[in-house]
């Protein structure tokens, strides 16, 4: 059936088009200034339509964890944030370590409403399984103890991951990053590392040292950027996560690195944990994030902070890209249909009875953010429409490589 999206007002190349958007079997048919007919027509009302995002960081906890988050429930949030895309960690309940388990995951993701990847964690010996593992997004190194407690610690495994897998996404804190990048340097491998949630200056100008070999991405998160260590003060518990949050400095440091182009990435690092987990003196360390990445960000837009096609950059192409995920990350025709309207005038306060993340909070509760996404469209299927959520199913992702 197709579906004529009209009057959406798009960046292409850094300049903005008022066109209208066809969609057909799941897919971008044509993005036009004519009208074609279509079955179902819907009226963007002049809203930019944007890549759905592609959340390269999420924690949906499926298996073992299913009480703090689900892949219907994270799917759900992700959807009413605008995320068409989630890319999930390991450091579920078997950890993403075995073959076995990826399968076992594969199996559980499938009632996702976003489309979705899985990252295949490493440990200190399952380099054959790295090897076996297939349509992985990338293999995940933790250097630092988290969530899961998947360290690894010794130079010459980290090397050999390193070189058994194409892509691998690292938790490393502090000279960690440092560790990581000298490492690959040794290591003479063309494959890539990618850093999670870059939080300081320090972090920052480490993982800098490599980036002109294009070897080395970086990502950071929206509570990193909003939120300073001032904020454990007032929320406690629920506003500690790895790497902990940082000092204003660090923060206006991460903002530099996004204006400069040394930041590649945007991700929520969705890490949900109940709230009664929290209240706990031995709390676990994570806050969600589906359901905020994207009003954060066009909060920030309105402040001018940050510009649309900035966003767009880091949180849709940029991951595609590094990620090389298939037919997605831009509005493009023959391009897969995942896209977000948004409305960036609408103000409205985070509030915690309105998520539909399974923990029910957010250390941003009480903020009104300028901006938010109205409409999220998957595989040309509207999951999420003003408020309401339709739970059609969507599919794993597909890589070129
Ligand atoms: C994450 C979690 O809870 O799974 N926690 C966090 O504080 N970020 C793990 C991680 O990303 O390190
Ligand atoms: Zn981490
Ligand atoms: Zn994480």
């Amino acid at each position: 059936m197709p579906t004529l999206i009209k009057n959406c007002r798009l960046h292409i190349k850094d300049k903005v088009y008022s066109k209208n958007i066809l969609i057909k079997q799941g897919k971008i048919s044509k993005i036009t200034n004519k009208e074609p007919k279509a079955e179902k027509i819907m009226d963007a009302k002049n809203n930019f339509v944007l890549p759905g995002l592609i959340d390269c960081h999420v924690h949906f906890r499926e298996p073992g964890l299913t009480h703090k988050e689900d892949f219907l429930t994270g799917s759900m949030a992700a959807a009413k944030g605008g995320i068409t895309t989630v890319l999930d960690m390991p450091n579920t309940l078997p950890p993403t370590t075995t073959i076995a388990a990826l399968e076992e995951k594969r199996r559980l993701a499938a009632k996702s409403i976003v489309n979705y990847g899985f990252h295949f964690g490493a440990t200190n010996d399952n380099i054959s399984d790295i090897k076996k593992a297939k349509n992985i997004a990338a293999v995940k190194l933790y250097m630092d103890y988290t969530t899961g407690d998947l360290k690894v610690s010794d130079f010459e495994t980290i090397n050999d991951i390193f070189k058994s897998s194409k892509i691998t996404i690292i938790h490393a804190e502090d000279e960690h990053v440092k560790n990581a990048v000298e490492i690959l340097a040794k290591s003479k491998t063309k494959n890539r590392i990618h850093f999670a949630h870059v939080s300081s200056e320090k972090e920052l100008k480490y993982a800098k040292l490599n980036k002109i070999k294009k070897q080395v991405t970086v990502e950071v998160c929206p509570h990193h950027l909003l939120m300073n260590e001032r904020d454990i003060q007032t929320l406690g518990a629920f506003a500690e996560m790895k790497p902990r949050l940082k000092t204003e400095q660090d923060q206006k440091v991460l903002w530099q690195g996004i204006k400069d182009g040394i930041v590649d990435v945007i991700a929520s690092d969705h890490a949900p944990h109940l709230k009664e987990e929290k209240e706990k003196a031995n709390y676990p360390f994570g806050v969600p994030g589906v359901e905020t990445l994207l009003p954060l960000l066009l909060d920030a837009f309105n402040s001018n902070k940050i510009s649309l096609p900035t966003i767009i950059k880091l949180c849709c192409e940029n991951p595609a890209n590094i990620f090389k995920i298939k037919n997605k990350g831009f509005l493009k025709e023959g391009y897969d249909a995942d896209l977000v309207i948004v409305d960036l005038d609408k103000r409205q306060a985070v509030r915690n009875e309105d998520l539909l993340t399974k923990c029910k909070w957010s250390p941003f509760e009480g903020k009104i953010l300028k901006g938010w996404p109205v409409t999220t469209i998957v595989n040309g299927n509207v999951v999420y429409d003003n408020g309401e959520i339709f739970d059609i199913k969507a599919k794993e992702v597909q890589y070129d490589r």
